[in-house]
């Protein structure tokens, strides 16, 4: 036991590193040991300017005094109190402060850990809901070619990802898939929502008619799709989307793990498109990244569904240790007072034009062949090197850090999404020093 104590501190085996290529890392290890605001400070004392938010969560910067103080007095006060059959009133309060910034008539929250555990949820939700009305008959979950929903089997199955799905058997049983709305050769280098394939919308009508609508229970979207490389919508689809599950009695899901909390320029997705659904999912930015907190919102429709049979009995048969953990609710409160406070849930509104003209900015530079963007996220696609694809963007990334910019890249897309609290002189550092790499890239 005592010379486990041992072990090196720094020896980089033991941690298993997610969606990693752990030994190319290991062997040239890339470390953050500090953050402020809009900045990380590298482990050999290097500024490096956040241009991801961290993973798409850190929306109101770094290091956040209240977020932070929130946490600690939280810890010292109450670390943890059972989440079943017990509560503490700041998980009531933030279910309140998210109703109360959320689409009309998502009126009802459940607490997860993740992004992840948030899809899982959702997922279990629909059906469950169309079982306590009777309708157990629908089984079936409609994601999105190329739709990512986090790494659980649930997700995995309505995410559109092979790499992602390959390796893992035969998933959940009884999920389709709509096509992807990106159309390369039709769209590229429009600014914001583009003006065609807003029609990829009545492939859903098809898969309606293959299956049986009383087969269905829920459609899964991102209104973005993020990782895999920000797929604008087209005009016009998602509300496309929300009709068809609409005349159904399909429940419509949106993943909002990204684009909820300000980062398209409104508080959600589905206020800037105007399409509103049944069940939203967030995690990421509900607590700024700071300690693992998701929430899935539904409508009193769904929610009221459940509220019968014996009072004593459990409605619903699901939840985490962790649902509403005390300190994570703090984090939370805090979190939604500091994008108040600063109106941070509509700054990428304010911002967009000047991130867009930024990014275009790039076009016709070596090897970008498409750029888009929305509120403040922006992808430039890098044509991949024949026979080597996400090699040309990966090394794009890693020229960025030892340039003291943090990007993202997903295949050979770069993908950045910078805490909203960036103000046009990062963006220009950004852009500027990423204008430099793409002159440098084989
Ligand atoms: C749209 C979407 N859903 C779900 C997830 C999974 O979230 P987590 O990594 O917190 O499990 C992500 C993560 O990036 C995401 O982008």
């Amino acid at each position: 036991m005592s010379n486990r104590l041992n072990v090196a501190p720094n020896d980089l085996s033991a941690f298993w590193m997610p969606f990693t290529s752990n030994r190319q890392f290991k062997k040239a290890p890339r470390m953050l040991v500090a953050a402020k605001d809009m900045y990380y400070t590298s482990s050999d004392g290097r500024q490096v300017l956040d241009g991801t938010a961290g993973l798409w969560c850190v929306n109101a910067g770094h290091c956040r005094p209240k977020i932070v103080e929130a946490i600690a007095e939280q810890a010292a006060e109450m670390d943890y109190a059972p989440a079943f059959q017990m509560g503490h009133p700041k998980a009531f309060e933030l279910a309140n402060a998210l109703v109360g910034i959320a689409p009309e008539g998502l009126n009802h929250v459940l607490f997860t850990n993740s992004g992840s555990e948030s899809v899982e949820t959702a997922l279990k939700v629909a059906l469950a809901y169309h079982r306590v009305r009777g309708e157990g008959a629908r089984f079936r979950l409609i994601g999105r070619e190329r739709g990512y929903h986090g790494v659980n089997f649930g997700g995995i199955s309505v995410g559109g990802i092979v790499t992602n799905r390959k390796m893992f058997g035969t998933l959940l049983t009884g999920v389709d898939h709509m096509p992807h709305t990106h159309t390369p050769g039709q769209n590229q280098f429009t600014r914001g929502e583009r003006e065609t394939g807003g029609d990829l919308a009545t492939e859903l009508e098809r898969i309606v008619t293959l299956h049986d609508a009383s087969t269905i229970a829920a459609v899964i979207v991102e209104p973005v799709a993020g990782s895999t490389g920000v797929l604008i919508p087209p005009r016009g689809y998602l509300q496309k989307l929300r009709d068809i599950t609409k005349k159904h009695g399909i429940l419509l899901i949106f993943d909002e793990v990204i684009t909820g909390f300000g980062r398209v320029g409104t508080p959600f997705a589905a206020d800037y498109f105007g399409v509103v659904p049944d069940i939203m999912v967030t995690a990421k930015g509900l607590t700024n990244g700071t300690i693992p907190m998701g929430a899935v919102l539904v409508t009193s429709e769904i929610h009221d569904a459940f509220m019968q049979g014996p009072e004593h009995a459990i409605e619903f048969m699901h939840g985490y240790t962790y649902s509403g953990n005390p300190v994570a609710s703090a984090a939370g409160l805090a979190t939604l007072e500091t994008y108040k406070d600063e109106g941070l849930l509509t700054r990428g509104a304010e911002l967009g034009k000047y991130w867009e003209d930024a990014l275009h900015s790039l076009k016709g530079l070596p090897h970008v062949i498409d750029i888009r963007n929305l509120g403040l996220i922006g992808a430039v696609e890098l044509e991949p090197i024949a026979g080597s694809p996400t090699k040309r963007a990966f090394s794009a990334f890693i020229k960025a850090f030892e340039a003291g910019i943090l990007i993202r890249t997903t295949g050979d897309i770069i993908a950045m999404s910078p805490p909203l609290i960036v103000e046009k002189s990062h963006i220009d550092i950004l852009i500027g020093k990423l204008a430099e790499i793409l002159k440098t890239l084989e």
